[in-house]
C-alpha cells in the first residue's frame, strides 16, 4: 500500500488551456506515478458562485474530464470522479458544519476578497460562506494527507487542518481522557502547568507550531511525571485521543511559468489563452499576433527579450541553443519577431498534437469517459463510506 494519499480537485471551468497544463496537470501526472491519487471535478464548488447559471456545469464537467485524460492523467493510476456523485461529501459537510465556528469561515481571506471582486454576483450566501468547509470535507473524507494546490488555496488547506484538529479534539476522546490529562497538567507544578496550558491554547486555537515545539521540549525535560502521564500530555497538546480525521499537508504547486499571450497570467477572463483544443491554425495566428517588445517598431530596431512575452514562451519551450539565438538576434536586430516566434509555434503545435488526438478519440467515445468516471466514483464512495462510519459513530449517530 502507498504511504501517502494525494487528493486534488478542480472546478469545472470547461476547456482547459496551456496555463492549466503547465501549472496543474503536469504536476498531477507526475504525482500519479509516486502516490495513490484521487482527482475530482468540484461541481458543487462551481455552484457556490454560479448558482444562478447551472446550465453549463454538466458539459464543463465532461469537457474538463476529457482534457485531463487527453493531457495524460491516467485512470489506471489515479481515481477520477465527480464530487456531486459521492453524496458522502455532503453528509460530512453537514456534520462538520455543526462544530465549525462562524468566525473561522468569515476569516478565510477568499471570502471577503471574492465578494469584493465579483461585485456582479450576490455572494452573501450560506453556500459561499461554506466553500472552505466543503473543501475540507472533500479532503478529510479520504483522509488524504497531501493536497496539491496553488497558492490561492493554501488558506483553505490550513483551515482544513484546523477543522480536523478541532474534530479529533472534540470527538476523539477515550472515556475519562480529559480528566486524566488535566490531572497530569496539575502534576507539572504551578509555573510549568500554566506555561503548558498557554502553549497548548496557542497551538490549538492559532495553529502556532512554535508553541507546540516549545511545549514538547518542556515535557521532554520534565522529570517528575510517570511515563503514562507524559504520553497523555503529549497527546493532549495536539488534541489528544484518537485521530479520526487526518490533518492534510498542502503540496504547493509552483505557479506556472507559462504566461498568457500578452505576458499576464494565462486566464480565460483576460482573453489571452491557448486552449488545449485550440485549432492549429488558430495557434499559429494567435502566436503570430502576440505583442513583442514595443521597442521593436521596425525590423531594424533592436529589442530586449526580457521585455517580450515571446521570450517567456521560449523559456518554457526552447533549448539553450535556441534561446541563445533569440538573445543574440533580438538585441542585435539580427532576427525579426516573426522569425523568432517560429520555434515557439512549432513547439506548441508539437505539444498539442498528441493531446488533441486523444481528446478527439475520447470525444467520439463518450461511453469510455463515462465508464472511467463511474468506476472512479465507485472507488471514491467506498473510501468515503469508511470514514463516514467512524465520523457518525464519533458524533453519536449509531444507527447502523
Ligand atoms: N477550491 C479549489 C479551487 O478552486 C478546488 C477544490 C475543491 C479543491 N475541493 C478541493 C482542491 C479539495 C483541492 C482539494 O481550485
Ligand atoms: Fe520578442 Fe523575439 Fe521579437 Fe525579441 S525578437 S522582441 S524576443 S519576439
Amino acid at each position: 500500500m502507498y504511504a501517502d494519499r494525494v487528493l486534488s480537485g478542480m472546478r469545472p471551468t470547461g476547456n482547459l488551456h496551456l496555463g492549466h497544463y503547465h501549472g496543474v496537470l503536469k504536476n498531477w501526472i507526475n504525482l500519479q506515478h509516486e502516490y495513490e491519487c484521487l482527482f475530482f471535478v468540484a461541481d458543487w464548488h462551481a455552484l457556490t458562485t454560479h448558482y444562478d447559471s447551472p446550465g453549463d456545469i454538466e458539459d464543463n464537467v465532461w469537457q474538463m474530464t476529457i482534457d485531463w485524460l487527453a493531457a495524460g492523467v491516467d485512470p489506471s493510476r489515479a481515481t477520477l470522479f465527480i464530487q456531486s456523485r459521492v453524496l458522502e461529501h455532503a453528509e460530512l459537510h453537514l456534520l462538520l458544519s455543526m462544530m465549525t465556528p462562524l468566525g473561522w469561515l468569515e476569516r478565510v481571506p477568499t471570502y471577503k476578497d471574492q465578494q469584493e471582486k465579483l461585485t456582479e454576483k450576490d455572494l452573501s450566501t450560506y453556500g459561499f460562506l461554506g466553500y472552505p468547509l466543503l473543501m475540507s470535507s472533500d479532503i478529510l473524507i479520504y483522509r488524504a494527507n497531501r493536497v496539491p494546490v496553488g497558492e490561492d488555496q493554501l488558506p483553505h488547506v490550513e483551515f482544513t487542518r484546523e477543522i480536523a484538529r478541532r474534530f479529533n479534539h472534540m470527538y476523539g476522546k477515550e472515556p475519562g481522557y480529559e480528566e486524566k490529562a488535566e490531572a497530569a497538567v496539575k502534576k507539572l507544578g504551578g509555573k510549568k502547568a500554566k506555561l503548558y496550558q498557554e502553549l497548548r491554547t496557542r497551538y490549538q486555537q492559532k495553529g502556532d507550531e512554535a508553541a507546540l515545539e516549545s511545549a514538547k521540549a518542556m515535557l521532554g525535560e520534565t522529570q517528575n511525571l510517570s511515563l503514562g502521564d507524559k504520553e497523555r500530555l503529549y497527546g493532549y497538546l495536539e488534541g489528544g485521543g484518537k485521530m479520526i480525521l487526518t490533518e492534510p499537508q498542502a503540496l504547493l504547486t509552483e505557479a506556472s511559468k507559462m504566461p498568457g499571450l500578452d505576458g499576464q497570467k494565462m486566464s480565460k477572463s483576460y482573453g489571452n489563452t491557448i486552449s488545449l483544443r485550440e485549432d492549429p491554425d488558430n495557434v499559429v495566428k494567435k502566436i503570430r499576433t502576440m505583442p513583442t517588445d514595443p521597442a521593436r517598431v521596425r525590423r531594424t530596431d533592436p529589442g530586449t527579450p526580457e521585455k517580450c512575452p515571446v521570450w517567456q514562451f521560449h523559456l518554457v519551450y526552447s533549448s539553450a541553443e535556441t534561446r541563445a539565438w533569440v538573445q543574440q538576434g533580438c538585441v542585435s536586430a539580427g532576427i525579426g519577431c516573426i522569425e523568432c516566434k517560429q520555434p515557439v509555434i512549432e513547439a506548441v503545435l508539437k505539444e498539442l498534437a498528441p493531446i488533441q488526438e486523444r481528446a478527439r478519440a475520447l470525444t467520439d467515445d463518450p461511453d469510455t469517459v463515462r465508464n472511467i468516471i463511474a468506476d472512479g466514483c465507485e472507488k471514491a464512495r467506498e473510501l468515503a463510506r469508511e470514514t463516514m462510519r467512524d465520523v457518525r459513530e464519533a458524533m453519536g449517530l449509531h444507527f447502523g
